[in-house]
């Protein structure tokens, strides 16, 4: 006699369902897009298929079909012309720049979209640091990275932005910009911190598409080394004590543990963010006919959900979406 048949739960659909411990829905989904200058032009990412780059008139339609498929949050970043970058970055905090159009934009054309917009230096920086990079020593340097990021966010949080994302890793930046934006009055602005941000070759594609790689020099002395555990819980409880209102985990995939630790440590919500290598992996795979592309992205999605992530940054929000709402 058998007296536990673990089976007896998966043999139909309906039973399948009832016992389902985790979902995945079109409110977990947050879409990375990329903005550039321009009108009417949409510039695809070579190496993140299905990815472009738009000019705001093409990123505002982008943004209300998003909407229309119910996702809630899109997160922004500029793609910058070389000319307006340098090594203090200051077109980050151009009120007038692209960026912060864009935010305004979006924000006008669809006010019930939540707006989450990237904080880091590497987009404007002409040395493609996140921080400020001394000319003698070649060292990121962190206090004085701080007032750039503060600036930064300010601007952001005035030209509509909801939600700060500072990805930049430098130590007790949340902390200094809260300070920063509740000093401007924006204390209904939100941060969403990237709290264990790990150094990592997955971010590659990504660098191709805002052309950010650095160019001298690599991220380890800010971002986190993918060996360590601990250390995000370190990085949660500082996050937390300095004001953050979510956060997250990057990338996503390699880092499910670190995902699942936090959650039973924290009591704030965690976003997982599936980045662009993770992506291109996939897409470059489903492409060769190696894997189905679509139920991969499925399964990889839930597992960020499993992990115990309230909500998910990634590229294939869309796809995805059409896939729950159907
Ligand atoms: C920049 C930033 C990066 C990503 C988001 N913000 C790249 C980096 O740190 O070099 C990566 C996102 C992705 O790979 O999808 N601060």
């Amino acid at each position: 006699m058998m007296i536990s048949r673990p089976r007896r739960n998966r043999y139909r659909e309906g039973i399948r369902k009832l016992v389902r411990e985790n979902s995945l829905t079109v409110n977990d989904l947050i879409a990375p897009l990329f903005v550039i200058e321009g009108s009417n032009t949409e510039i695809p990412v070579a190496s993140m298929p299905g990815q472009s780059r738009f000019s705001i008139d093409l990123l505002v339609k982008e943004v209300k079909e998003l909407q229309s498929l119910g996702i809630p949050c899109v997160s922004l970043f500029p793609a910058l012309d070389d000319t307006l970058k340098n090594s203090m970055a200051t077109e980050s905090y151009n009120d007038d720049g692209l960026f912060q159009r864009a935010i305004k934009e979006v924000k006008n054309a669809c006010p019930d979209m939540i707006i989450m917009s990237d904080v880091a230096m590497d987009p404007y920086s002409s040395d493609g640091h996140d921080g400020i990079v001394d000319p003698k020593t070649g060292e990121i340097v962190n206090d004085e990275t701080l007032d750039i990021l503060a600036k930064m966010s300010i601007s952001q949080a005035k030209a509509g932005s909801d939600i700060i994302g500072p990805s930049d890793m430098m130590d007790g930046r949340v902390g200094y910009i809260r300070d920063a934006l509740d000093e401007e009055g924006f204390s209904k602005t939100s941060i969403m911190s990237y709290t264990a941000k790990y150094a990592s070759a997955f971010y590659g594609p990504f660098r191709d598409a805002l052309d950010s790689a650095p160019k001298s020099g690599d991220k380890l002395s800010y971002q986190m080394d993918f060996a360590n555990k601990r250390e995000a819980l370190r990085e949660t409880y500082l996050d937390e004590y300095e004001g953050a209102d979510i956060l997250m985990v990057k990338p996503g995939l390699s880092y499910l543990d670190i995902i699942s630790k936090m959650r039973e440590n924290t009591m704030l919500p965690i976003a997982a963010y599936n980045v662009s290598g993770e992506y291109a992996m996939v897409k470059a795979a489903a492409e060769k006919g190696w894997i189905d592309g679509e139920k991969v992205m499925m399964e990889m999605l839930m597992s960020f959900k499993r992990a115990g992530s309230d909500m998910i940054l990634t590229y294939f929000a869309k796809e995805a979406a059409k896939i729950l709402n159907h």
